[in-house]
């Protein structure tokens, strides 16, 4: 079988954008799981405004002319973010997915990137093994958490929109939890209007590019974190990643009444900082 990659336009958003959706609904159905979109034209919209943004480097995998698969490089930061990463589901487990992994990591090396980081669903026996025989380590296994808006307010701790004028602190703030900022990302949610910071004894102690899927948050201290999730009106997507380890955090997400809807696994290779904080990542990792 003769795989061939190469660079992915926006052309391709379509048919690439029906795979993925197939993919993921196939795999998640297999288990149980709800579908991560839940219809197809979801996939389209996420992996069109990927193709078409030069900050992602993306690549398909053709057999005979035929694309079959897709994946993607999130370059917005320090360390980049592989996925999603989807192939076909008649051609899978024939080596497309190490080719599609073989070539975002071939640019990532030629970019410098410190390291790289994906989110994996924790019930896919086929991407944990892929993703562990390329030299990713497991980090963080996360609970994706959905439910009603909580409606709460942490005292001292209050949450705004953030502006422009929050991006040094809270680059700052995410160097000392992660040892890298994740400012590109930031800066964006800040032009989508989705991002919010908290304030507690008059200075940054967290902040969120969102409170969902695609989103991720930071804080000082768990108060900060549950501050943010508290004054989120919705949880994004099919909801926001928690990582279990962090155990108070996790029991008051549960104890408030949200949900699991599935495992994941935050996997990485190259540079990583064990988080000195809280946080939740981003599906982008
Ligand atoms: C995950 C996915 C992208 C992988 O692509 P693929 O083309 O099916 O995978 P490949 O054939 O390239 O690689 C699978 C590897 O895992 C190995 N593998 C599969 N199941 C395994 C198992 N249960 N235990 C150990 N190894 C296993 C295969 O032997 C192969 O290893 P090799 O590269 O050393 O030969 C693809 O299956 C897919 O789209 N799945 C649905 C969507 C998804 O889950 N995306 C990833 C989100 S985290």
């Amino acid at each position: 079988m003769d795989i061939s990659i190469r660079r992915g336009t926006p052309e391709d958003a379509e048919i690439c954008g029906k795979i993925c959706y197939n993919a993921f609904k196939t795999i998640s159905e297999a288990h149980g799981f709800a579908p991560d979109f839940p219809v197809v034209e979801v996939a389209i919209d996420v992996l069109t405004r990927m193709l078409a943004n030069p900050n992602f480097y993306s690549v398909v995998a053709e057999i005979e002319g035929r694309i079959v698969g897709s994946n993607f490089l999130d370059e917005r930061n320090t360390i980049a973010g592989v996925g999603p990463i989807t192939v076909d589901p008649t051609v899978q487990d024939r080596a497309v997915g190490r080719r599609l992994m073989d070539a975002v990591h071939a640019r990532a090396s030629e970019r410098n990137f410190a390291g790289v980081r994906l989110i994996q669903a924790g019930f896919h026996t086929r991407s944990l093994s892929l993703y562990a025989k390329l030299g990713y380590d497991v980090r963080e296994p996360l609970a994706c958490m959905q439910g009603k808006a909580l409606g709460i307010s942490i005292d001292g701790h209050v949450v705004r929109p953030a502006t422009e004028e929050d991006v040094d602190a809270c680059d700052r703030l995410c160097a000392q939890v992660h040892g890298h900022d994740r400012g590109g990302e930031f800066r964006d949610a800040v032009a989508n209007d989705s991002a919010n910071v908290v304030e507690h004894e008059g200075r940054i102690t967290g902040y969120a590019t969102i409170i969902g899927f695609f989103g991720h948050a930071v804080g000082e201290a768990n108060e900060d974190v549950k501050a943010l999730i508290g004054a989120a009106k919705e949880f994004a997507g099919p909801g926001f990643l928690l990582p279990t380890r962090n155990g108070e955090l996790f029991r008051w997400c549960l104890n408030n009444g949200l949900r699991i809807t599935q495992p994941m696994t935050l996997m990485s290779k190259g540079q990583y900082n064990e988080p000195a904080g809280a946080f939740l990542p981003s599906i982008l990792y």
